[in-house]
């Protein structure tokens, strides 16, 4: 089968680490073409362009989406983040961003696993809020959290059954429930409700503040945590850095009722300092590409990918070398 795969390389590194993503797949024996679209700051920038719906519309047709990174320093803070990486997660309905974690082991190899499902179209990100006489002494800016028992069980039902697949079979849910007792008690609900239907799964509550201390003192605590959009977001930049750094960390955006594409990125942005020097680790947008492969059922492909990129994490290079290098234990 030849998968069609819509490709938005971005920003910065995100130009440099998804070729290396792309000749990885290839070298996993996996047919693909891709579809390039040139969208981004730099691309806003030239001409204005965030993210057409007629964009959106082909998205559709393609099996899944491959991003880099977007964000440029000059654009100001939200029209790239909002209109183009929030607009795909929400109108693709992306409603599961899973960020899994492999805590550094003897000789490279990765040692114990954890993941992080984060709810990727609710909370804070929904943007519902604004301004009130803005600009004056008594302006009033507020940011509301939106949560709907649809988006929160759907999201905590992804990670019990995700749970459930694994060998530990334990779940973590994240949140604030001592101080947000409105958005943390449906979440709360959701999370008892629904452990009734998962009884081989055994479950535990961690405020967020508490989990960052985990994170760094005792991450093997975990299995999977399921936990509300922005708090992921700060936990798995967290993870990122307690489990090899953050040019490890990678991420699926996915759509498990397969109504539209999933979408695959690093957890990293697109690093302006570092920008074009060839010196960005690929190994967080390769282990995207290896998420990728499991959602399409290429599981031994995705596999084979993961084994390559441990054998290769402690290798000093340039992001084309290190590429080469990957891809090559590959063929
Ligand atoms: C991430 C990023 C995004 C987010 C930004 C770029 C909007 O930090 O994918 O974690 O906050 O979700
Ligand atoms: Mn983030």
């Amino acid at each position: 089968m030849t998968y069609r795969i819509g490709v938005i390389c971005g920003d910065g590194i995100g130009k440099e680490v998804i070729p290396e993503g792309l000749k990885v797949i290839r070298a996993a024996g996996v047919d693909f073409e891709t579809v390039d679209y040139d969208l981004g700051g730099e691309r806003y920038l030239r001409d204005g362009t965030v993210l057409p719906d007629s964009v959106l519309d082909e998205w559709r047709q393609l099996d899944v989406l491959y991003l880099g990174a977007v964000g440029t320093p000059d654009v100001p803070p939200g029209v790239i983040e909002r209109g183009l990486l929030l607009k795909m997660r929400f109108d693709l309905d992306l409603y599961i961003n899973l960020r899994p974690f492999s805590l550094p082991a003897e000789g490279g190899r990765s040692g114990h696993d954890f993941l992080v499902i984060r709810e990727n179209t609710e909370g804070t990100y929904a943007g519902e809020g604004g301004f009130l006489r803005k600009g004056t002494p008594y302006e009033v800016a507020t940011q509301g959290s939106v949560n709907t028992r649809h988006g929160v069980e759907r999201c905590v039902r992804y990670a019990f059954e995700l749970a459930a697949s694994r060998e530990r079979k334990h779940l973590t849910l994240v949140h604030k429930t001592n101080v947000l007792t409105f958005a943390g008690d449906l979440w709360q609900r959701a999370f008892d409700d629904l452990a009734g239907e998962f009884p081989d799964v055994t479950t535990a509550y961690n405020h967020v503040d508490a989990a960052c201390i985990y994170f760094v003192q005792d991450p093997q605590r975990y299995d999977v945590i399921v936990t509300d959009n922005l708090f992921g977001d700060i936990l798995t930049d967290l993870g990122g850095a307690v489990s090899g750094g953050i040019g490890l960390a990678s991420s699926a955006n996915l759509n498990p009722d397969r109504t539209s594409p999933s979408m695959f990125e690093p957890v990293h942005g697109s690093a302006p300092d570092i920008a074009g020097q060839n010196k960005a680790n690929p190994i967080a947008a390769i282990l995207s590409g290896a998420l990728m492969l499991d959602f399409l059922g290429e599981k031994a492909a995705a596999d084979a990918v993961r084994a390559a990129c441990d054998a290769c994490v402690e290798m000093t290079g340039s992001t084309t070398e290190i590429g080469d290098a990957i891809a090559a234990m590959l063929q």
